[in-house]
């Protein structure tokens, strides 16, 4: 039986998680379409020689995973040093925060091998293989010295930064070699499609072929964009639940909406300072509006992570010291999770949805805020021109983040907007983010992704009925609604 192989660092499990990131959704909703399996780190640590680790298999709710822990040892050199302290500072082009000197590449690289070797016995002749994120760039080329044809895709959710950051990496001719085993690269626009062939054709000499492929050594693989979304159908209102929201919630302050995990990429000094200046440069609006700012913690034990906490922390005490009044708390700060289920309701009752990242991969808050908005009476968003979505989403308030006064302006002009230009931007908004979903996603990569692991086989996976029907069912769920009710569903079983 055809099977997707879905492969990522973090396997999140429903059941237990309070909330979960872009990715690990993103997934879920493609095995909930797809018969398959979810392989990757449990996220538990276990003091334990690496050779006695072995992979466990569970069903949650209907879908299969398959995990296994980490050691301390990769947990430090794997996880928070070549893959949070290497490779995701440079690919958000911050040079200075990567950590080249600490010796993590022979871990990132061991950790890679050991997953593979264990995945590499559950593989079927007919299984696609989609490998996710930049923990897991060496997957495929292990994968193939072990013997595995099938096709194997690869998807990077966050953003490539030019190649002069790249070509910095110490390792980057390895990490291109090892690109080159993939079948398929997905990235989330058009610019890191650029950047990266950009990057390869540097680095080892890439060459761009007439039939848009690139030949890496004697590899050739496609690069494509496909911009990740969401499934819009979590985010809408049922018959009644906008009445009963509205009765619960009225207020005389408008709230505007951050959520951001805390991390430096987010851009968040740069929002709250803007704040403090909207708030000093057009003092009519005080007690009027809030910003209510959740900011759940990441990746704690990385420096980079802990010095933006506290910048953050001071910030927001010096905004509220300087403006606050007894009964006023300009920025309502919180450092934790919000749970998945209540996303939508905070999205609903917020004026403005402010998504201000220095540099973001796709940031799906934004898609969400919009998904989740009044059509006759909807928020505004005002978005980063540095993150993904904003080429997807133009008609959003685009703004450039290092710039203060452009924040500031931007907040002004959604604060001011007209209902029939909230209307009319909501409306080109919403239309893209439905017709742009997780569905469409999923399955225009997949179907990409066979035909180049056809190209490379010479042979038609399509002539294996299983995998013929395996497409089907992917295009047919692509039309289908598949409602927040059976995620949760999915979920609770
Ligand atoms: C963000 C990134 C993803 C990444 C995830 C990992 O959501 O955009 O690309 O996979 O973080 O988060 P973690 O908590 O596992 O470090």
């Amino acid at each position: 039986m055809a099977r997707l192989v879905m492969v990522s660092n973090r396997v999140v499990d429903f059941n237990a998680a309070q909330q979960a990131g872009g990715v690990s959704v993103a997934i879920y909703n493609t095995l909930a379409r797809q018969s398959g399996f979810w392989f990757g780190w449990d996220g538990q640590i276990e003091d334990t020689d690496p050779s006695q680790l072995s992979p466990k298999s569970a069903a949650v709710g209907e879908h299969v995973t398959v995990t296994e822990p980490l050691t301390p040892a990769d947990y430090n050199d794997y996880y928070l040093g070549y893959s949070n302290s290497v490779l995701w500072p440079v690919f958000h082009n911050r040079l200075d925060l990567a950590q080249f000197e600490a010796g993590y590449y022979d871990s990132y690289v061991a950790v890679n091998t050991r997953f593979a070797r264990h995945l590499a016995p559950l593989i079927q002749p007919d299984d696609v293989i989609w490998v996710h994120d930049y923990h897991l760039l060496p997957m495929a080329l292990e994968l193939r010295r072990l013997g595995i044809e099938n096709p194997i895709g690869y998807f990077l959710h966050i953003p490539v930064g030019p190649a002069q950051a790249l070509l910095a990496i110490p390792e980057n001719k390895e990490i291109a070699r090892a690109l080159g085993a993939y079948d398929l690269i997905g990235l989330q626009t058009q610019s890191d499609v650029r950047n990266l062939i950009d990057f390869l054709q540097q680095s080892v000499s890439g060459r761009l072929l007439p039939s848009g492929r690139i030949r890496v050594f004697d590899a050739e693989l496609d690069i494509g964009c496909f911009s990740v979304g969401i499934d819009s159908h979590d985010f809408a209102f049922g018959p009644g639940e906008a009445e009963a929201l509205a009765e619960t919630f009225s207020s005389d302050i408008n709230r505007i909406i951050g959520i951001d995990r805390l991390d430096y990429t987010k851009g968040l000094p740069q929002k709250f300072k803007s704040y403090g200046k909207f708030l000093e440069e057009y003092p009519e609006y005080r007690r009027r509006i809030v910003l209510s700012q959740f900011a759940p913690p990441t990746r704690e034990s990385v420096e980079a992570y802990a010095d933006i906490k506290a910048e953050l922390e001071s910030l927001a005490g010096s905004i509220n010291g300087r403006f606050g009044e007894l009964d006023w708390v300009p920025i309502n700060y919180i450092h934790r999770t919000i749970p998945r289920s209540e996303l939508r309701d905070i999205y609903r009752t917020s004026r403005v949805g402010l998504v201000t990242p220095l540099m973001d991969g796709m940031n799906l808050v934004a898609k969400e805020y919009i998904a989740s908005q009044d059509p006759k009476n909807p928020g505004v968003l005002i978005l980063s021109k540095f993150a993904g979505a904003a080429a997807q989403l133009s008609d959003a308030v685009l703004v450039n983040p290092y710039d203060l006064n452009d924040i500031v302006q931007g907040l002004r002009i959604a604060l001011e907007m007209p209902l029939d230009e909230r209307r009319a931007r909501q409306e080109k908004l919403v239309k893209i983010v439905r017709a742009k979903d997780s569905n469409e996603w999923s399955r225009s990569y997949f179907s990409a992704l066979v035909k180049a692991g056809q190209r490379r086989l010479g042979r038609s996976f399509k002539s294996s009925p299983e995998m013929g029907r395996a497409l089907e069912r992917l295009q047919v769920a692509a039309k289908k609604n598949i409602r927040e009710s059976q995620l949760t569903a999915n979920a609770g079983t």
